[in-house]
């Protein structure tokens, strides 16, 4: 529709509070929206094409909402087409290379449009992301990648001011660390800076891929010649192009969770089993049954949980994504268990909401200690972050009696019409 906004779709949707009646059973199908974290890094790179780009199977959640906002306040064109969560973008014109504290600060992920304007428009100014409940979040790596390519840069009053003398140009990089943003910030500048680029040490997330595969769909000449190494060539122009969003594999990895966590049985529909191999093995060993088809996952809760112990990683690792969610299993197994998170320095803020449900979790480090036997009690319940809000649902759905979960804006950023998926179930 032309003249729709995003935020009309989410605004129906948008949560004040939560009131979840748990300790039932689960049973159904739950279809897996679009990926949040492949469609935010390929709305950033739309930028970098003056044709016109169709995106479809968008999830309607608030950080998609956000980013197109950014793109609107930048001069970007964009109609809405409802019925298929899709949209057109058209960036035929010069735009404002601006990014605001504003919209940057609710969503980090806004940083990654530096990288498409220095290498399009030579210049950028975009607001410092700032740090968040779960850690500093600092762009040290996307920075120093990026003065490779013959970025300048000062930081003056929270912004990131940038420029290039002519263009951007072709280096060879190898991240000290592997940093999901980072890793999307270069493939999307280099994909239009003069010459080759060798990125090493890149993250190699589904999502990642679905970025590499949508700017080669646009023209872009982008090939993974080692494990986590890339190959580009950038080109100067792009073609119109039609671009499907990959499935969201953390919703997915959710659901199935929940499933385990409920003794519940449920199919989930739209994910590809092979990008969330991993999960679906510790799913296993904690006893849950699972049969896998092409695009459908059906999973079995066990009565008997076991415990295992298990770092978070980049991927194919155990997300960090998932490791809320997982803890709330945890303290349903028979022994303790231990996570240590590995990703973020602080992203244990949902232990205490769930200390006070009943579980048994201490923290020492950046391990947490995880009792297990937790009859879960029903409370009234503050959601701190997107993954730490769906493990106190999870943990609500487990327990006797009712819960009430406050701050659930924080769930509307990441899981499409959660409450209406699970009142179908
Ligand atoms: C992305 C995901 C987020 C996920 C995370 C890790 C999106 C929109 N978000 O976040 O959901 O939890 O990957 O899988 O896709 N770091 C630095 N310097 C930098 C960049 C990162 O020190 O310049 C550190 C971070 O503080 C963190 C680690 O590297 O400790 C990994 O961060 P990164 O992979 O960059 O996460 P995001 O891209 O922010």
């Amino acid at each position: 529709v032309h003249g729709a906004n995003w935020s009309n779709f989410t605004k129906s949707l948008i949560m004040d509070k939560l009131e979840v009646f748990g300790a039932r059973k689960l049973k159904g199908q739950i279809k897996i929206s679009g990926s949040k974290n492949a469609s935010l890094p390929i709305l950033a790179a739309t930028i970098l094409s003056k044709k016109k780009i169709h995106l479809s199977n968008l999830p309607k959640v608030k950080d998609v909402e956000t980013m197109i906002k950014l793109l609107e306040s930048v001069g970007s064109k964009i109609k809405i087409s409802k019925k298929k969560n899709s949209i057109c973008i058209n960036n035929n014109k010069k735009i404002k290379t601006f990014a605001p504290y504003s919209l940057v600060k609710t969503m980090r992920a806004g940083i990654l449009v530096l990288g498409p304007m220095l290498a399009r428009f030579g210049k950028a100014k975009v607001s410092l992301p700032g740090g968040c409940s779960i850690g500093t979040r600092p762009i040290d790596i996307h920075l120093k990648a990026l003065k490779k390519l013959g970025t300048k840069y000062k930081i003056i009053d929270g912004y990131v001011h940038a420029f290039v003398k002519k263009r951007l140009k072709g280096a060879k990089i190898k991240f000290a660390k592997i940093s999901v943003g980072a890793t999307e910030n270069l493939i999307i500048a280099a994909s239009m800076a003069d010459g080759i680029s060798i990125l090493s040490n890149c993250a190699i997330e589904p999502e990642i891929k679905d970025l590499v595969n949508f700017i080669n769909k646009m023209g872009g000449k982008i090939k993974w010649i080692g494990r986590r190494t890339l190959k580009i060539h950038g080109v100067s122009d792009f073609v119109e192009t039609e671009y499907k969003i990959t499935q969201d594999r953390i919703e997915a990895g959710t659901y199935l969770i929940m499933a385990a966590l409920t003794q519940s049985t449920l199919k989930i529909n739209g994910i590809d089993p092979k990008i969330i191999k991993t999960e679906i093995d510790v799913l296993k060993k904690i006893g849950a049954k699972i049969t896998l088809d092409k695009n459908k996952i059906t999973i079995s809760g066990n009565k008997i949980i076991k415990n295992i112990n298990l770092k978070t990683a980049p991927y194919p690792g155990f997300p960090t994504d998932l490791q809320a969610q997982l803890m709330v299993l945890l303290c349903k197994a028979k022994k303790h268990s231990v996570i240590t998170e590995e990703i973020f320095e602080n992203r244990f803020m949902h232990v205490a909401e769930l200390n006070r449900m009943g579980a048994k979790i201490k923290i020492k480090g950046n391990k947490a200690i995880i009792e297990g036997n937790t009859d879960f009690k029903g409370a009234e319940l503050m959601a701190t972050d997107l993954r730490a809000s769906v493990s106190l649902i999870l943990a609500a759905l487990s327990a006797k009696g009712k819960s009430l979960i406050n701050r659930t804006y924080h769930l509307d950023r990441g899981y499409e019409k959660i409450d209406i998926k699970l009142r179908k179930v």
